[in-house]
């Protein structure tokens, strides 16, 4: 029987609560530091844990969550959830009791995944056909929590077609999640628009549990029709948060002054502060990444991101930006 408290309950009635979703080999500590620094964001989850074979040793946790030395959060004080992907329920039991016991705020589970790799190891999306597993494995990992510690789960709306949807909901519902994450698309769909966020109003109808709405959320104008299609107010966002660091803020606090170039140009500049143990190689690749994201809303950013897209040291790349200011 859980005995915590829920974030939601913190929430002020009619602003959304905004939840910055995981990604693999993108947002990783550094990223989640820079994000929750400029505000609107409620909670983070971590890059998966793969488990497959062992329960991990302390580093790895450290590795993948250094908010683990701050009490499990950021600077800023926002929550960081450890997600968990594996199909073995004890093994994936004994990682999570792992990460409470290291000081984990909650701990998340991956039925989302749609990478090949991770389907053939029986891990992340490929599990959604199998919703007995899914029970067996929330239930396992509930069980081996502390009660006062959520356990949470994200799924998409299937592997090859939604048909288990709400089967799959109700079995983590039953298996005793706290909460669930649906980003509104098969695994067959992959990042393919649409999201199909009416799906999550029809999971809603289904479990008792608060379901966050996942996918497709760039603008305000979808983050509001994802609220009126999914039914819920509880959004994650993530390449969104990437493209427009402060749409968390957009989205909640009305007249709010969006961010400008110059201070989407100070984020970069942290983030490189932040990554001394980079070669410069390295470090351009990265911030090439984001500048990408960048430029998706902005043919003034992608005029710059063509221009920079083959520099491969800081100073010329970091100079070509500083340009874009004045
Ligand atoms: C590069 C990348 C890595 C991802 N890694 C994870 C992950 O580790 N765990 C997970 O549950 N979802 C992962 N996802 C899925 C996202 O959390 C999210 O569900 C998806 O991007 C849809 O939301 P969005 O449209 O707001 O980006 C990843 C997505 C991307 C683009």
């Amino acid at each position: 029987m859980f005995t915590g408290t829920l974030p939601f309950n913190a929430r002020r009635a009619e602003i959304p609560y905004i939840a910055l979703a995981p990604m693999e080999g993108l947002m990783d500590g550094v990223f989640r530091e820079l994000l929750t620094a400029v505000g609107g964001i409620d909670h983070c989850v971590t890059e998966f844990i793969r488990v497959t074979q062992q329960v991990f040793p302390e580093k790895v946790f450290y590795r993948l969550c250094p908010e683990l030395y701050n009490g499990g959060r950021t600077k800023a004080g926002t929550p960081v959830h450890v997600q968990l992907l594996g199909s073995n329920p004890e093994l994936m039991a004994g990682n999570a009791a792992k990460a409470a016991k290291l000081g984990a705020l909650a701990i998340d589970l991956n039925f989302g995944c749609p990478a090949k790799t991770v389907n053939r190891s029986q891990g992340g999306a490929v599990l959604l056909q199998y919703p007995d597993l899914l029970n067996q494995i929330a239930t396992a990992v509930r069980q081996a929590v502390p009660s006062h510690i959520p356990v949470s789960a994200k799924m998409r709306l299937g592997f090859k077609d939604k048909t288990l949807a709400l089967e799959n909901a109700a079995a983590l519902e039953a298996g005793g999640i706290q909460w669930l994450t649906v980003h509104a698309r098969t695994k067959t769909e992959g990042y393919k628009p649409p999201a199909y966020w009416s799906w999550i109003a029809e999971i809603r109808k289904k479990v008792a549990i608060p379901v966050l709405a996942n996918g497709e959320i760039w603008t305000p104008a979808q983050a509001e029709q994802c609220q009126r299609e999914s039914n819920s107010d509880l959004l994650m966002i993530g390449r969104g948060l990437v493209a427009t660091p402060d749409l968390g803020r957009i989205i909640k606090e009305p007249g709010y002054e969006p961010m400008s170039w110059q201070q989407h140009l100070e984020l970069m500049v942290t983030m490189a502060d932040q990554l001394p143990h980079l070669t410069d190689k390295q470090l351009t690749d990265r911030l090439k990444q984001w500048l990408h994201y960048f430029s998706m809303h902005s043919a003034e950013i992608k005029a710059v991101f063509e221009q920079v897209k083959r520099e491969r040291e800081r100073a010329p790349f970091f100079a070509a930006l500083a340009d874009l200011s004045n």
